[in-house]
């Protein structure tokens, strides 16, 4: 492994840190005010001053990476990149409605990946004091401790999370699969930050998570879900244009066992919900 995807990763931890620890204070201070981008996605100003810290210190450290980042350059195009470059890919603050009502399951998710593949990810929950996090190849850690899936091989005693969309007009398949996913397995989770559910499935505490995310949700947990030995893909034909490490519609992450069941449950006939 070079020596720099190490150097990388100590980097990406650090800030990690201290946007965690920005949040806290937001927090502690009550000193963020709330507002609504596309129409009604809740956004913080402590969403936008994380976003402006992490981007200003990877700038500033490696001027020459690229950052696709929720809040200052989401549409980044990523067409015409030079294959070796890296891709900085982040949400600053990922469970923005959960931090805004005062939940703990809020975190920091920082990926980086280069051409086809994922090189590191670090999921920091500041309320939890957990950070996740993984480097291509060499498993995956909370804290100090390795990571490995549930190995759940079971449907009926499967415990799921999801989430669901801001856009209304995708709630009916939704529902749908929730319903399937209700009637065959133990249960359901809805958490409220795909990063951390994406780390859930690593630590084993569930057993599976679908949902249709945007890359800065997945970036990073993906890799730590497959580093500590989940399986990795998706429950539709893809058709949008996002790279492949940082495509997260109608992602699927569970242990390998289940993997196929769940294909099965969440194959629902999209067009016929369309109208
Ligand atoms: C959201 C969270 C949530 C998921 C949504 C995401 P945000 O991210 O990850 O769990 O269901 O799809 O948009 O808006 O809190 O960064
Ligand atoms: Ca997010
Ligand atoms: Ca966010």
């Amino acid at each position: 492994m070079p020596k720099k995807y190490s150097e990388w990763l100590a980097f990406a931890k650090d800030m990690a840190f201290e946007a965690g620890r920005i949040i806290q204070q937001a927090r502690e201070e009550s000193s963020f005010v709330r507002d609504y981008k596309s129409d009604h996605e809740l956004v913080t100003s402590t969403d936008i001053a994380v976003d402006k810290y992490l981007c200003a210190s990877i700038a500033e450290k490696y001027p020459s990476h690229l950052i696709l980042s929720e809040e200052s350059s989401p549409s980044l195009n990523l067409e015409a990149r030079p294959s070796d470059k890296p891709v900085w890919v982040i949400d600053p603050i990922d469970g923005t409605v959960n931090f805004a009502h005062g939940h703990a399951h809020v975190a920091v998710s920082i990926g980086l990946f280069i051409g086809e593949e994922r090189i590191l990810g670090v999921v920091n929950a500041p309320f939890l004091n957990e950070c996740f996090w993984a480097l291509r190849g060499g498993g995956a850690f909370c804290n100090d401790k390795a990571l490995r899936v549930s190995g759940g091989t079971d449907l009926r005693s499967a415990l799921v999370a999801t989430g669901f969309p801001y856009q209304k007009n995708a709630l009916v398949p939704l529902v749908e699969r929730v319903s399937r996913v209700l009637h065959q397995c133990q249960d359901i989770r809805r958490n409220g930050s795909a990063a951390l559910d994406l780390c859930w499935v690593a630590a084993g505490r569930l057993d599976a998570y679908f949902e249709t995310v945007k890359p800065w949700d997945m970036a990073a947990g993906v890799l730590i879900a497959e580093e500590a030995g989940a399986k990795v893909g998706y429950y539709e034909e893809q058709k949008n244009a996002w790279p492949k490490p940082i495509n997260g519609n109608a992602l699927l992450v569970s242990t390998p066992d289940l993997y196929d069941c769940f294909i099965e449950i969440l194959k629902v006939n999209e067009f016929s919900y369309s109208n």
